[in-house]
This record gives structure tokens, sequence and C-alpha cells, in this order.
């Protein structure tokens, strides 16, 4: 027989033994709401501590499926990860699961109804992964989830199919051991998050009264560091363009027509150094108009989070921390907006040398934005801003791809302070309170259309490698993921 522990506890979580209580952000009162049903969550809790294992192996099943939604010809695996999704949520108990086609990838949904008076959650995540170039710097086979050091290695695994799994287990284990939620849940996975979610707002519009509920749950973002977990209040946007510059209709000697014919590569490079002044500040006319500065609270609060700017170079390789003049980093990475380089291509680039002059250069640049800065407002200020640039001795072409508005809500809310009473219970530890810097579409049009705030918990680490080679999960907080999420339901329910 298997012996179950209440509260499985990483050894790790040990090194942050100090509270951070003090000096972070309020999230206010989190009294302890009366359990009259504490042995049932405790069956929950035993529940999920003895399927452990069992979960490893469904999660490695669910990573094996390349929904890779940027490229075309993953189409397949794409639809096989919805019909996963849609399977395995019908065998946890929830109902009216579907498919729900979109003009893109389709929308998974599911939902338990039958708490009546009580709260409804939307929750939220993406079944859909980034491609895994470059493929031979994986040390295991990307859709072959393998677990090391206590980690789970895959696509996805972080970002975001471990952590909405994460939620079908505390789901299942409710099912399982009481035979109800004792919150109305709908779910709601989309297969496009990693390319924009270009389908998702027009679905939200057009479903909104299915959608509707009291708040929206989501995981699928880092935790403040290890041991450390956190709420997350804050997203930037983004705006994503492929610049596009010809020089001559083919390639051509450089020493026949070296300089008396525009260089794309160069004149490329010189326009993009025209984006940024030395101080970091972006030079876009107008770009900084509708930015909301911190607040005096908000820098106070993140100063004493237990960031360390040595260990942050030594883990990334950064020989020295760059960035706008008078912010610090997680100033940088949370409140303000940027400017990238994500690609930029030209000429000749294999091995050896090859006097030409190239006919075009290419760049992929993209812009992080922050409240309340407009995505549509700003792509139209950096289009205005590049024409300007370029000298008529190129063709330049401004080619704009993806994107989605930054977000972010107020941080003591009630479900906000449910989540923190639920992830101190699982984690031990109480949550801070972070913004991040990345973005998920999504979560403003909930905010706009649905008028619902969304929580965001996640149990990812900044080291998960999302997006890159080696992405990973660590097992223990995705284990104790599970009991939090178990409880963050039951909590939502006492905020009615
Ligand atoms: N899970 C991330 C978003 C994220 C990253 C939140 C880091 C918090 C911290 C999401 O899957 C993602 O990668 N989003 C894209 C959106 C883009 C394609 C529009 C991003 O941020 O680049
Ligand atoms: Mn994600
Ligand atoms: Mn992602």
């Amino acid at each position: 027989m298997m012996i179950s522990t209440r509260h499985f506890w990483p050894l790790r979580a040990k090194m942050f033994a100090r509270s951070w209580k003090s000096s972070v952000l309020s999230i206010g009162r989190t009294q302890t709401a009366q359990s009259g049903d504490s042995t049932d969550m405790d069956n929950v809790i035993d529940f999920v501590n003895m399927n452990r294992d069992r979960y490893l192996d469904e999660l490695k099943a669910l990573l094996a499926i390349p929904s890779i939604s940027a490229l075309p010809e993953h189409a397949p695996d794409v639809r096989r990860c919805a019909d996963w999704c849609a399977a395995e949520m019908r065998r946890i108990g929830l109902e009216n699961v579907k498919l729900i086609d979109t003009p893109g990838n389709p929308v998974v949904y599911g939902d338990w109804l039958h708490a009546s008076g009580a709260p409804t959650i939307l929750f939220y995540g993406h079944y859909d992964v980034q491609p895994v170039d470059p493929v031979d710097l994986w040390e295991s086979p990307p859709f072959e989830a393998t677990i090391r050091d206590g980690e789970i290695y895959a696509r996805g695994a972080a970002d975001d199919k471990g952590q909405v799994f994460m939620h079908f287990k505390a789901v299942e284990a409710h099912l399982k051991q009481r035979g109800r939620l004792p919150v109305n849940m709908k779910f709601m996975i989309e297969g496009e998050e990693e390319v924009g979610s270009a389908h998702l707002d027009d679905f939200v519009r057009a479903h909104k009264s299915d959608l509707a509920g009291d708040v929206v749950v989501i995981s699928d973002s880092p935790m403040f560091a290890r041991g450390v977990p956190s709420i997350c209040y804050g997203l930037r946007g983004l705006v994503y363009f492929q610049i596009d510059l010809r020089g001559s209709s083919t390639d051509l000697h450089s020493g026949s027509f070296g300089g008396a014919v525009a260089n794309p590569a160069l004149v490329l490079a010189q326009m993009l150094s025209q984006m940024k002044d030395r101080s970091g500040r972006i030079k876009i006319t107008g770009f900084y108009d509708d930015v909301v500065p911190l607040t005096d609270d908000e820098r106070q609060a993140w100063k004493t989070l237990p960031f360390n700017e040595k260990k942050y170079r030594k883990d990334f390789g950064i020989p020295k921390v760059f960035g706008e003049t008078g912010y610090s980093t997680l100033e940088r990475t949370w409140a303000r907006p940027t400017f990238e380089v994500n690609g930029l291509l030209s000429g000749f680039t294999g091995e050896g040398a090859k006097t030409v002059l190239p006919a075009v250069a290419m760049a992929k640049v993209s812009m992080r934005l922050v409240p309340n800065q407009d995505p549509d407002k700003i792509a139209r200020l950096f289009e205005a801003y590049v024409q300007g640039l370029a000298p008529k001795t190129v063709q330049l072409t401004v080619t704009r791809m993806h994107g989605g508005k930054p977000w972010m809500t107020s941080y003591d809310n009630v479900y906000v302070q449910a989540a923190a009473r639920a992830i101190e219970r699982g984690f031990g530890h109480k949550p801070v309170l972070t913004r991040e810097g990345g973005s998920i579409p999504v979560v403003s049009t909930f905010q706009e259309e649905l008028g619902l705030p969304s929580v965001l918990f996640g149990v990812g680490l900044p080291d998960e490698n999302a997006h890159a080679p080696n992405e990973k999960l660590d097992v223990a907080n995705f284990h104790n993921g599970i009991i939090a999420s178990a409880i963050l339901y039951e909590e939502i329910a006492k905020t009615r």
C-alpha cells in the first residue's frame, strides 16, 4: 500500500526559510475561511499524493504530441493534441466537452456547472507549443519527455501543457474524491497562443455568454524563483514586424558594384541603430506617450524581492546587464516597454569568404508594450518612424505580424487573496506579487469583453527554458501546483 504524505515539500524550498511577508506588496487580509470541509479537502490532497507517478506518465503522453502552431506541417499534430485534451477532459469528468472551430486551430471547451450559487472560474490555457530548433542542443528529444534531477524535460513541459495538465488533475481529484467541484468551472484551452492568438478575440466576443463567469484562472507563467511562489498581476503586450530592404534586383559582385550601390545589410544596421538612444530609450516619436509609470509602492516592493543580479548574470551567461537608465532589471522587464531585434538575415553567412553585395536584408523586430500602450497605435508610430529612417537607395517593406495588448490588474482583489491562501498551503510559502515581461494576448480581452479579472498563478521557473532548448518543469512544483490548484478552487468558492 502506498503511504500518503499530506504535502510534498521540495527540499530546495528550505533555502528560502525567510518570510517575504513584510517586504512585498500587500495582498490584504487572507483570513482563513472556516473549513467545515477540511476532511474532504484532505481526501483530495491525499488522492493527489497517491497518484504522483500516474500523473507523470499521463503528462508524458501529452508532451509527446508535437503541437507546434507556428509550423504548417504540424497542423495534424495540433489537431491531435486538441483531441487528446478533449478526451482527457471527458475522462476526468468535465461535461459538454467539445472542440470549437475557429478560422485557425480549435479551442477545446469543457465545463462542470453544478455548483449552484457558487462562483464560476473560467480556466484558460494553451495546448500549442513553440518550435524546437535548434534541435541538436536538446539533451533529450523534445517530444520524449525525460525526467532528470527532479525536472521533466520536454517542449511544452512548462509552457503550457504541464501547467494546464496540473489543473486537469486538480479537477480530477475533486471529482473522484468528492463527486463534485466547489465551484463551477469552464475550461477554454486554445491552440494559437504561441502565434499570437489571432482568432481568439473574435472567439471570445462570439461566445460571451458561454464564457461568462466570475474570474479567469491562468497558469502560464514562471514563479519568481525556486521556493518563491508568486502571483502575477501584470503582463507586457507585444507588436511584431518584419522589415525587408532591397538594394538591387540580384546579388552583385562587391568589387564591381561596391561603393556605388547601397548595401541593404548596412542600411538595415544603420536603421536599427536609430531605434534606441545611448540611455536605452526608444526613439520612436510618441512611443512613451501612454506608458503608465511605475508606482512608488511597486518600486519599493520590487526592491525587496529576492532578486540576485549576480546569479542572474551567471545563470544566463550575461557579461553585464543592460537597459534603460534609471531602472532596475526587474523594472526594465516588468514595467518598461522595449524594442528588440529578434532575427537578422543578409548576405553570405556560410564558411569562408564571398565577395558579394547582397540584394536584400531582413530583420524581425518586436516591441514589448506596457499599460496603456495600444499595439495598433504603436504599430502606426513604428511604421512612420521606419519609413522616415529608410534612405531612397533601398526599397522598404514593413510587414506587421502578431501581437497583443498589455494587461495589469489590481493586486488586492478577493481572488488574488484566495490564490495567496491556496499557494501558501500548496507550497508552504506566501506568494510574492510580480509582474512579468511576457505576453498572453487574451488576458486583456477577458477584462475588456467579459469584464473578468484574471489570477495568474504559474509554477514554472525563470530558468525553465521556455521557447528554448531543454524546456523543463520542476516535478515538485508540478505536484505542489496540483495541490494548490485544488485548494484554489475551494478558496475561490469561499469568496462568495
Ligand atoms: N507563457 C507565455 C507568456 C509568458 C512568458 C508569461 C513569460 C509570463 C512570463 C506565452 O506562451 C508566450 O510565450 N507568449 C508569447 C505571446 C506572443 C506570441 C504574442 C510571448 O510572450 O512572446
Ligand atoms: Mn504560454
Ligand atoms: Mn510561450
